[in-house]
């Protein structure tokens, strides 16, 4: 029987850098007798636009029964004015929690021919290969109390709660310390120790946990402190691991590192490997529709997508080639552009990774 892949494009560039991961996909399925069939559904604003719901019951069902998931972006301007609970980004946060997919891995790796696109100095970021391992599924996005209520004096009060159980620091930091053995076997557990009690509890599970790990070399840092080490000596960091929150805005600077936002991709698992793959950029309202987007980060989420759930390292190896063969070649979106290179599309660029695969 086939093997299932559920391809939600979502909103914005997502239709725009699903079509060209897809491709390259497409091209490996026959190429390599992969055995994917894929099917697509509506998530996001497209969904709540056809169904008034972000999240349609078949589109779930499709991710349960899906081998993998992969998923472009949601949300946008569109949509913002519409209450929480159906907002596009709910849609996404509901296939998160409902698969389970607590453990999100972003790699933030900085292609040698990318040195000159990043905002900082060459000496700082190059040969930069780090993994931030993000806690997906819990903390501040899904803790309860939520909402916004009416005081007695007549003002309002939004509020969230921030709550971690034991056993949900245990999982994520297994994965990370795992991670971590695969790698340098350099771990940093970054929280708010000194202010927040649930980081405290998330400081002293990780290390118990260690305890299983001792090639590990486990250090902590509080998140500001963290932030500011990933810009002025990013390559001190193998792996990081880290709350939901902390972990999505750590990972949008390590993105910067990389030459740009549309440079990093991600696989969202839960504890047997089954996952969801998407880049950890956004809709990119400014820019949908323009042809302009750059797809690297999706077709990098593939490559993770045949590595991790499919366990194909070797179809994955050769898409990774294969975006370093495109790079070599001088192919950049406007995102990546520096002189001497030439300019392509958003499906410039799949067909410049499409072609270095059939070399
Ligand atoms: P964004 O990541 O969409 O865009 C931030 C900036 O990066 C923009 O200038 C955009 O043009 C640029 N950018 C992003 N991806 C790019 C790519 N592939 N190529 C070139 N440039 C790229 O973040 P935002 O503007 O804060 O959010 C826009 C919408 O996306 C919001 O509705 C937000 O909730 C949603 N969002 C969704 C996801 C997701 O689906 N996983 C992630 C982040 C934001
Ligand atoms: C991400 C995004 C999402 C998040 C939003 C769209 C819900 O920013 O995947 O990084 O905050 O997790
Ligand atoms: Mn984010």
């Amino acid at each position: 029987m086939a093997k299932k892949i559920a391809v939600l494009a979502g909103d914005g560039i997502g239709p725009e850098i699903v079509a060209e991961a897809v491709k390259v996909l497409s091209f490996l399925n026959t190429d390599m007798a992969l055995g994917l069939s894929f099917e697509t559904a509506l998530v996001g604003g497209a969904a709540y636009d056809a169904f008034g719901t972000p999240l349609p019951q078949q589109t779930l069902n499709l991710c349960k029964n899906a081998e993998a998931v992969l998923l472009g972006a949601v949300g946008g301007p569109k949509w913002e004015a519409l209450p929480h609970a159906v907002r596009p980004e709910r849609g996404l946060l509901s296939i998160r929690s409902e698969l389970n997919l607590f453990s999100n891995l972003r790699p933030a790796i900085l292609y040698p021919q990318l040195v000159g696109a990043s905002t900082l100095k060459p000496e700082v970021v190059s040969g930069l290969d780090i993994m931030i391992v993000r806690e997906l599924t819990g903390g501040i996005y899904f803790g309860q109390p939520r909402g916004i209520r009416l005081l007695e004096n007549g003002e309002q009060q939004g509020f969230n709660t921030l709550v971690y159980n034991e056993s949900e620091i245990r999982r994520i930091a297994h994965s990370a310390f795992k991670t971590a053995q695969k790698r340098h076997k350099k771990l940093c557990s970054v929280d708010k120790a000194n202010v927040l009690e649930v980081t405290e509890l998330w400081r002293q599970v990780v290390t118990e946990v260690g305890k299983d790990y001792p090639d590990v070399q486990l250090s902590h840092m509080y998140v500001d402190n963290a932030a500011m080490q990933l810009v002025r000596a990013p390559k001190q960091f193998d792996v990081i691991v880290t709350t939901n929150m902390f972990g999505d805005i750590l990972s949008d600077i390590a993105a910067m590192l990389t030459g740009s936002i549309g440079m990093l991709p991600s696989a969202s698992l839960d504890a047997n490997g089954k996952g969801m793959y998407e880049p950890i950029h956004g809709s990119a309202p400014d820019i949908a529709g323009q042809g302009i987007a750059n797809p690297l980060a999706t077709i990098l989420s593939v490559a993770m997508l045949l590595r991790y759930t499919l366990n194909q390292p070797e179809a994955a190896e050769r898409i990774e080639q294969a975006v370093n063969t495109a790079l070599d070649a001088g192919a950049r979106t406007p995102d990546i552009y520096s002189d001497g290179t030439t300019q392509v599309s958003t499906s410039g660029m799949g067909d410049a990774v499409l072609n270095a695969l059939k070399g």
